[in-house]
């Protein structure tokens, strides 16, 4: 049975691993960091762990050697300790976004600053296990995605490998996201008064998930154009991915299905979703709360060759920590949807 311990596990997504991981059968939970609640009680932190775990956080500099660490940091300060961590562990599932791209130029491009270890980036296999289930299985080194890109990836990718989509367009995505999506540190952006209620853009163009978009979205050499926009809603979790993208050829919708059908049918996290009728027709992230899935739907706009594709997921699931989970499930030989099978509540 693996040793696992989670770095930032007094953060929101590190919060859910650490839910996660005590309900996983195949794995015992080591160590637990936090360097501002070092020494006090996971639940002080998480008060939905109380009577689940008397673990208490340990600063990350007495971390102990484990078999898997996941790595729940900010930005920046993943990519500097990473040296270290690789050290105390064989497997390591980051979830920040310091090893999702490829390339070390789109670091100045989409985060203004050089990576500090650029040799690292091709070594970190990027982790959506629809897109790189073979890899992440022979790989030591994970790079769990973004949670805005994992949705809007996941609506596309189909499309994209099935070559239907006109790429001399850009492909719009709106991409919609509840609070805890900016993690446990309070601003004033997150200030009560000030993000309650509140549909808020937030970064009409230029947001750093475009980047993992393109990465992901290139097939065959052919570099997709993203126009990518994010806006807050008034929900703690959950994202909506509205992407409008244009096709070569005027499908009708009988022809897309089999592209998404062939795509996801033997997933077991990926749920395509179009009614004909009823209040839930379409993808929509209050009902995934807590879970593991990503619901995919679309429709064919009848007046031109648009097609809207919607994605829903709950952002520290399979957005974060649900995905961090899966990957490990498939790195370490596990049944992929052990300890991820919630199904989600319903009404909410
Ligand atoms: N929130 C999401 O929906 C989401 C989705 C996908 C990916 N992610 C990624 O997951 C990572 C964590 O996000 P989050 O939302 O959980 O953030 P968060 O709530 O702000 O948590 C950050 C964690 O990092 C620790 N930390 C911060 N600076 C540190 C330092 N210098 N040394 C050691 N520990 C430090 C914090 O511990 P202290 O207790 O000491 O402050 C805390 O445990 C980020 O890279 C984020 O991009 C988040």
């Amino acid at each position: 049975m693996p040793d696992v311990s989670v770095v930032g596990g007094s953060g929101y997504a590190g919060g859910e691993l650490v839910r996660l991981l005590l309900d996983h059968p195949g794995v015992t939970l080591k160590q637990v960091t936090s360097e501002r609640s070092a020494g006090k009680f996971v639940r002080s932190v998480h008060p939905n762990l109380r009577k689940r775990t008397e673990l208490k956080f340990s600063s990350v500099d007495r971390l102990e050697p484990c078999d898997v660490l996941f790595v729940a940091l900010p930005h920046g300060v993943a990519m500097r300790k990473m040296a270290e961590l690789r050290r105390r562990a064989g497997v390591i599932v980051d979830l920040s976004a310091d090893f999702r791209l490829r390339d070390p130029a789109d670091y100045p491009k989409w985060y203004g600053h050089d990576h500090d270890h650029p040799e690292l980036l091709g070594e970190f296999v990027y982790g959506i296990p629809e897109l790189h289930r073979q890899e992440l299985a022979e790989s030591d080194l994970i790079s769990s995605a973004g949670c805005m890109a994992t949705t809007a990836i996941l609506g596309l990718y189909p499309l994209y490998q099935a070559g239907v989509v006109d790429t001399r367009q850009p492909v719009v995505v709106e991409a919609k996201t509840g609070s805890s999506g900016s993690g446990g540190g309070p601003s004033l952006g997150s200030h009560h008064p000030e993000r309650a209620g509140a549909m808020r853009s937030f970064k009409p163009t230029g947001h750093r998930h475009s980047a993992e978009l393109i990465q992901e979205l290139t097939v065959g050499g052919e570099v997709p154009a993203v126009a990518f926009s994010a806006t807050s809603t008034p929900e703690v979790r959950g994202i909506l991915a509205t992407s409008h993208v244009f096709l070569k050829e005027p499908l009708p919708e009988k022809e897309i299905w089999p592209i998404f059908r062939a795509a996801y049918k033997d997933e077991p996290f990926m749920r395509l979703v179009k009614e004909a009728g009823g209040v839930h027709r379409y993808p929509e992230p209050k009902i995934l709360s807590g879970s593991n899935w990503c619901d995919v739907g679309f429709e064919r706009d009848p007046n031109s060759n648009r097609l809207v594709v919607l994605a829903a997921l709950d952002n520290l699931m399979k957005g974060a920590a649900g995905q961090a989970v899966q990957t490990f499930n498939i790195r370490c030989g596990f049944e992929e949807t052990t300890g991820l099978e919630f199904a989600g509540l319903h009404p909410i």
